[in-house]
């Protein structure tokens, strides 16, 4: 057995464990940046450094209902912390869960690394949690997260109409699922192409 810590991995990223409260000033940045923000459905305010401390405190030790890991970019000279992804609502009794992510950092979204981050948590959800289902909620204009969902394997399931209001305006939200039998597939095509 190697003497290396036990670490979710990815191809680009590995999923670690916060590393103390001071992870709370990272985060608050990230939902603050109001492009970030928008994407995310909200909300309209800005976030305190307390907020986020109350949101992160009880993340740092794990329990029965929630996984939070911090995403760890691994194809840079030095590892780089971009963001933060959660399983939540584990459900053992229905083997389902609840996943929400953020790439925080703007200079790390739209390369792939999130994409890598969501396979590499599913791919832990279902074989090591033995979980069946897994399911998202995204905001309708939000294509970037939505191609990206799909191409770990979630379908779109649902539409909210006019759930999130934001700036002036209604926006509905799309319910998006994953079953393991989704994600061997989509993972299966992803070998098959090389
Ligand atoms: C959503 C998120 C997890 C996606 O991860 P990512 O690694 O940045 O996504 P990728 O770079 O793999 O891009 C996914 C797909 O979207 C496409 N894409 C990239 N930018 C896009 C944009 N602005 N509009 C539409 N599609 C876009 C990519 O081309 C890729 O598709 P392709 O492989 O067919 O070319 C990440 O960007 C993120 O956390 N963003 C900020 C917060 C957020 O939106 N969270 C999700 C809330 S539900």
């Amino acid at each position: 057995m190697s003497g290396d810590p036990v670490v979710i991995q990815g191809d680009r990223v590995r999923l670690v464990p916060p590393p103390d409260i001071g992870f709370a000033r990272m985060t608050e940045a990230w939902v603050n940046d109001p492009f970030t923000r928008h994407l995310i459905g909200g909300p309209a305010y800005q976030m305190s450094l307390a907020s986020r401390e109350d949101f992160v405190r009880p993340r740092l030790t794990p329990s029965f209902d929630g996984v939070y890991l911090v995403i760890e970019v691994i194809d840079t000279p030095e590892p780089v912390i971009i963001g933060a992804i959660e399983l939540r609502k584990i459900t053992p009794e229905h083997r389902s869960a609840e996943v929400g992510i953020l790439v925080g950092d703007r200079a790390y979204q739209g390369r792939g690394y999130g994409t890598d981050a969501m396979r590499a948590l599913c791919r832990f959800a279902f074989e090591e949690m033995d979980l069946r289902r897994i399911h998202l909620g995204v905001m309708e204009f939000n294509a970037r997260a939505i191609r990206s969902y799909e191409q770990v394997g979630f379908v779109v399931e649902g539409r909210l109409r006019q759930d999130t209001y934001l700036g002036g305006h209604y926006y509905d939200s799309f319910v998006m699922g994953l079953l393991r039998e989704d994600f061997e597939t989509a993972e299966r095509a992803r070998r098959q192409a090389g």
